[in-house]
């Protein structure tokens, strides 16, 4: 035990000196933001692309501004292979909460589409085959996340007063069926869906209805990256129950969530991965880390309260030096929750996992966490993807070796 810890430390302190300076004001989507930058600066950014008469089919982001999503098309005998990205931005959960989000346009902007500037590729999106070998010339699509609810919500009436839409659903199906109806994807052989944090939930959430959109395709599977957010319902305090709960209440959730599990137990618990992947029909691949470092630093909350201390330990420095032994505590605590909800759900030969204990969220923006760190078995990440979408193997591994959260951030700097 000590010697993980130690270990952990002396890796990070070396980090400390040179990189101390950035680290403290550097917060977690700005790390995203810089890296995906400077990984791709060799494949040309993609263009936004507007669904057609969106406004006129209510497909529209919070702030009532058109749904879009960016296309890039596949090429050789990537033709009539297809990925469609669901990226990630959390969840907006209250009037106030949505209407702050509805005024973010611009690059990244989580409510709007509008000012939205070209998007630089993902690592699963690149046309490089050394980047991206299984999956380099499909046709890529990336639907842009602007309604703040995992694309679950389809709300008709808009609130008089706020003037705000929830129709992340609608946005979802109607992207696919203008490139169905379009770019050709109603003749797609394979087809994936994969996305990351509320965007790897939406995957889970919508993946039997992607598969359903596409009965003619050989192939279709579904990857969520970093979106395995757990209840930890024996863990101090229950924010995720109560988040989630208000979440599916805000944007009426609950006749969008899988049924099989809306009849067992309240909507707000059906948006947690536990309680639907086992009702899920299509094959489902699992990448996340027992340390993830997002659900640890805001679903779980030290008690007593000490935001700025837990902050410290968490998503500031992401460094364990920073931790108090009682906040550690709580850090395994997390860890154990997380391997015992994995080993809770059924042992479905269809299913890929890769559970690491890196201390991050999100895997597939960087291209060192791509190809490089975490392995499992000698696997990266992009090689697990397409042994286990190509079923050269099976993927099922499961990280329980590291007593302490590994650091695989080797980007930042
Ligand atoms: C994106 O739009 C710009 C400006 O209209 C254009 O020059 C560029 O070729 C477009 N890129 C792609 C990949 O279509
Ligand atoms: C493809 O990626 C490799 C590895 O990052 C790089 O060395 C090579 O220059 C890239 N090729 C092209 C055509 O961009
Ligand atoms: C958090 O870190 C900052 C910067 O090092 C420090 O000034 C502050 O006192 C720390 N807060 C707590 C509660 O440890
Ligand atoms: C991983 O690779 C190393 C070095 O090539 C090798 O020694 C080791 O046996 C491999 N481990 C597994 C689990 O395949």
């Amino acid at each position: 035990m000590d010697l993980g810890f130690g270990f952990f430390i002396a890796l990070l302190s070396k980090r400390m000196t040179y990189q101390s300076e950035i680290m403290i004001t550097m917060l977690y989507l700005l790390v995203l933001t810089i890296s995906r930058v400077n990984g791709q600066d060799a494949d040309p950014p993609l263009n936004i692309t507007f669904i057609t008469d969106a406004i006129a089919k209510g497909a529209v982001c919070l702030d009532g501004s058109p749904g879009a999503y960016y296309f890039a098309q596949g090429f050789e005998d990537g033709v009539d292979n297809w990925i469609v990205y669901l990226p990630g931005g959390a969840w907006c959960n209250s009037k106030d909460d949505c209407l702050r989000r509805s005024k973010t346009g611009g690059a990244d902007g989580l409510g709007s589409s509008k000012n939205a500037a070209p998007k630089t590729l993902l690592p699963i999106e690149s046309p490089n085959k050394s980047i991206n070998p299984d999956f380099y010339n499909w046709n890529k699509v990336y639907i842009r996340y602007c309604d703040g609810a995992s694309f679950m919500a389809d709300v008709e009436a808009v609130d008089p007063e706020t003037q705000l839409y929830l129709r992340g659903r609608r946005i979802f199906i109607s992207v696919l069926e203008e490139l169905m109806a379009t770019k050709g994807m109603a003749n797609a052989a394979n087809a994936l869906l994969v996305g990351d944090s509320a965007g790897g939930l939406a995957t889970i959430l919508n993946c039997d209805r992607f598969s359903s959109l596409l009965p003619m395709a050989r192939r279709v599977k579904c990857i969520s990256d970093s979106g395995f957010f757990i209840q930890a319902k024996d863990l101090p305090e229950d924010n995720a129950r109560r988040y989630f709960a208000s979440i599916a209440a805000f944007h009426e959730l609950a006749e969008f969530l899988p049924e099989s599990c809306t009849q067992r137990m309240d909507p707000g618990l059906c948006l947690f991965p536990e309680n639907v992947v086992d009702d899920i029909q299509t094959p489902l691949f699992l990448l996340n880390s027992d340390f993830d470092i997002y659900q640890i630093t805001y679903q779980i909350n030290p008690n007593p309260p000490d935001e700025e201390g837990w902050k410290n330990c968490t998503k500031v420095f992401q460094n364990l030096h920073y931790c108090t032994a009682s906040q550690l505590h709580i850090i395994m605590d997390f860890h154990t929750a997380f391997l015992e909800t994995v080993a809770g759900l059924n042992d479905n030969p269809t299913r890929g996992l890769f559970i690491n204990s890196c201390y991050i969220h999100d895997f597939v923006y960087i291209q060192s966490n791509w190809q490089g760190t975490p392995t499992l078995q000698n696997k990266t990440v992009q090689q697990a993807f397409g042994d286990w979408y190509f079923e050269r193997s099976s993927v099922q591994l499961i990280d329980t070796q590291h007593p302490y959260p590994i650091n695989c951030n080797t980007q930042i700097v």
